[in-house]
């Protein structure tokens, strides 16, 4: 394992796990891709002899008329002169000119991983990852790029990003920095996405490819509802267990585009990167660009190794702060319990209820400051409503923290009330056109946070609040996207930087304050899970999933979501029957074994429940207390497909494989039915279980490979079971 160089004959060979990646310096200088996948000792150079010319195809060398690019598998494919495919990197130079020609020009090879400044990053030491830099240039323009590759050791993980120096004398206007991609001979494979929309967010779409573009994108100004900053690319056999797939994921939480191209000659690429879309980026002489990190995986064993593998990527190498690895306290929420409609009394009546039951923190959501009594007014004016909390928050965390609760507060930083006192002071902070009145979401618009005095404000304003009493966590929203992007400082050749300029200038903002304040527990959301990512992950180690919450169409929400990020990423709540988003009715215990799926966490009024429901909710905690770990950082096997429509399983298994618990969710039920037998996977098949704290044992092996009877279940019923290895 490790990056290996043959000197002699240029070729670079990034040897994960079980995967490699391969790719070499051709006669011309240009950095031709040869394999990714499955682990190999080496390969010939241009094995598959992908530089052929065909009809019409450019010869950038005269004498060399067989000699083509525009089938060639490249590590960074450019424009307008050897290849017609989708470019890495775009730019128009101080003539009017788009072409770059790029060649190899030295590499480097260092220990550890770099980070990359301003921007989220994965992390790791000297003795866990290794970083190959590749540097190309265009010698006529004087662009410099640098091509980033850092292996995971003992991983499948590669990351990439790309970063481009501009050595000339004049600006350069750069058009698409796509942070990496893929080449791959052949297109027999189906493209799966995460898609959907507010209250459905990241549902598995998979499509085949065929000739021309696939793409997914969002242009919002956040990753999106709609689309999330992943792609795999699988093999058309796929299945958890089976199947070959390439995978990416995005470390970026603004405008994004992720592109699959099948060209004539059936060579399929990839990118993905900043949306080019509204992206123009002035590069001056001297300056240099750096594109967001871009996660890779290769799995020959199916979708589940592919999702394991990044989960244990996102917990060691992504993830930080105390709460790192740590117990993700069960917290209630009031939001689907009082909406806009509380005072203080009301709320230490849900804490004090919530107490009692042993759940641990009480998070007051929207509607604390200013004179919010709905979604009206008052966001930018970070002061709390006296009138309606008597005696602050200091008086009202004392209440709290009275009951052995830790308190937990909502904010939306990035968002202004037209209705607001910093409105009528600032109206020149919001993000708009000249002239033109601003579109409202939600009565709100989008500060511009590609201001610097407009960070500045959000993090004294924050600060000011967190400091001022015993506040342990922050629910982060974040409630429309961009419209009316435009910003009064930049001139009027950069307004096309505004949206990455405002992602910068988020992630400074919560670097800031996640370092300032290191021990409160983040929790990120954006109109539920409008910005589930990467990028947010690095600061704030779990994301409200969705607003919806009803336990049935979270089976699909958070089989969606897992497909990339761990459980210990995904914030699950019970909450109230009917279900306040599809008036679905399921039983409480559903309710809890679903959210277990995640970290764990209630919206419902302790006080008003049924006695029988009290047992449940006491049976619930003290459960996912007693088997937190395991629940929120065991390994997870999806066990049914998440188009499954009578069943929906998983289980989660500890790293010595001694423990597991399995969650079964009837779907419809169907009289006179057939028997339902679950594979559960990822146990030792040599070690003995005992299931359910029963007499019985079974062998590890009988439940993989024969598996377990399920019970008969109604519509919507769950069973859990927890399988502990005898020793
Ligand atoms: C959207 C969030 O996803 C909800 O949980 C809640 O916090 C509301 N915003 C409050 O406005």
């Amino acid at each position: 394992m490790g990056i290996l160089i043959d000197k002699e004959v240029q070729m670079f060979h990034l040897k994960g796990k079980e995967s490699s990646y391969i790719f070499h310096v051709d006669n011309h200088g240009h950095l031709l891709h040869d394999y990714y996948g499955k682990g190999i000792k080496k390969i010939p150079k241009n094995w598959l002899n992908s530089t052929v010319s065909r009809q019409w195809s450019p010869i950038p060398y005269e004498k060399e008329l067989d000699y083509a690019l525009d089938s060639a598998l490249l590590e960074c494919p450019v424009t307008g002169h050897d290849d017609f495919g989708i470019p890495m990197i775009e730019a128009q130079f101080n003539q009017g000119d788009r072409s770059i020609v790029l060649t190899y020009e030295d590499y480097e090879l260092v220990h550890g991983k770099p980070s990359l400044t301003g921007l989220p990053h994965s992390y790791g030491g000297i003795e866990e990852a290794q970083t190959l830099s590749i540097t190309m240039v265009d010698k006529l323009r004087k662009i410099r790029v640098e091509l980033n590759y850092c292996l995971f050791e003992d991983s499948d993980i590669l990351t990439r990003w790309t970063k481009i120096f501009n050595d000339s004398e004049n600006e350069i206007f750069l058009d698409s920095v796509q942070s990496g991609g893929l080449d791959l001979k052949g297109s027999n494979y189906e493209m799966l996405q995460l898609s959907g929309a507010w209250g459905r967010e990241r549902h598995v779409v998979t499509r085949e490819l065929v000739q021309g573009q696939q793409s997914i994108d969002s242009n919002r100004g956040a990753s999106s509802h709609e689309h999330n900053p992943f792609i795999a690319l699988t093999s058309k056999d796929i299945t958890e267990e089976h199947g070959e797939v390439f995978a990416f994921n995005l470390v970026y939480s603004g405008n994004f585009s992720g592109t699959v191209e099948v060209n004539e000659h059936d060579r399929t690429r990839l990118t993905m990167g900043i949306s080019p879309r509204d992206f123009r980026w002035k590069l001056r002489s001297g300056e240099e660009f750096c594109a967001p990190e871009l996660i890779m995986t290769y799995s020959s064993k199916g979708l589940g190794l592919m999702s394991r593998n990044y989960h244990d990527f996102y917990n060691n190498h992504l993830i930080r702060g105390v709460y790192k690895k740590a117990y993700r306290p069960i917290l209630i929420n009031n939001w689907e319990v009082t909406y806009f409609d509380f005072d203080h009394q009301s709320i230490v009546d849900i804490a004090s209820s919530a107490s009692d039951l042993g759940i641990g923190v009480f998070v007051l959501d929207d509607g604390w400051f200013g004179k919010r009594d709905d979604d009206t007014t008052s966001l930018g004016d970070w002061v709390v409503n006296e009138e309606k909390l008597q005696g602050g928050l200091k008086a009202l965390a004392g209440g709290v923290l009275d009951h052995g609760m830790k308190f937990g507060l909502w904010f939306e930083p990035e968002m202004i009330s037209r209705d607001s006192d910093l409105y009528r002071k600032h109206p020149e902070w919001v993000l708009r056109i000249p002239d033109r009145d601003p579109v409202e979401v939600r009565y709100q618009f989008t500060l511009d946070l590609s201001r610097e005095d407009v960070c500045d404000y959000i993090i004294k304003s924050l600060s000011d609040i967190l400091a001022s009493s015993s506040i342990e966590y922050v629910k982060w929203d974040m409630n429309r996207y961009m419209t009316d992007v435009y910003s009064r400082l930049l001139d009027k050749h950069s307004q096309m930087e505004t949206a990455h300029r405002y992602i910068l200038g988020l992630y400074r903002v919560m670097e800031t304050l996640v370092t300032n304040f290191p021990n409160i527990l983040f929790e990120g959301c954006a109109g539920g899970g409008g910005r589930f990512d990467p990028g947010i992950l690095y600061y704030m180690p779990q994301i409200w999933t969705s607003d919806n919450t009803d336990a049935i169409e979270r089976l699909k929400i958070q089989f969606g979501t897992s497909i990339v990020y761990p459980p210990s990423a995904i914030s699950c709540h019970v909450s109230d029957v009917p279900n306040h988003q599809v008036g679905r009715v399921t039983p409480l215990k559903t309710r809890g074994d679903v959210a277990m799926f995640g970290n764990f966490g209630y919206e419902l009024d302790m006080a008003k429940i049924p006695k029988e429901d009290i047992f449940e909710v006491k049976r619930q905690i003290s459960f996912y207390n007693k088997h937190w770990k395991l629940l929120q950082y065991g390994t997870l096997y999806r066990l049914t497909s998440w188009d499954n429509r009578k069943i929906v399983a998983w289980s989660k298994v500890s790293k010595d494989k001694k423990e597991a618990i399995v969650t079964v969710v009837k779907l419809l039920a169907m009289p006179n039915s057939h028997d339902i037998i679950l594979k559960i996977k990822g146990l030792d098949p040599d070690s003995i279980y005992m299931l359910d704290g029963g007499l019985e044992a079974i062998g590890g092996d009988v439940l993989s490979e024969v598996g377990l009877l399920l019970p008969h279940l109604d519509d919507f019923e769950s069973h859990q079971y927890y399988i502990k290895c005898e020793d």
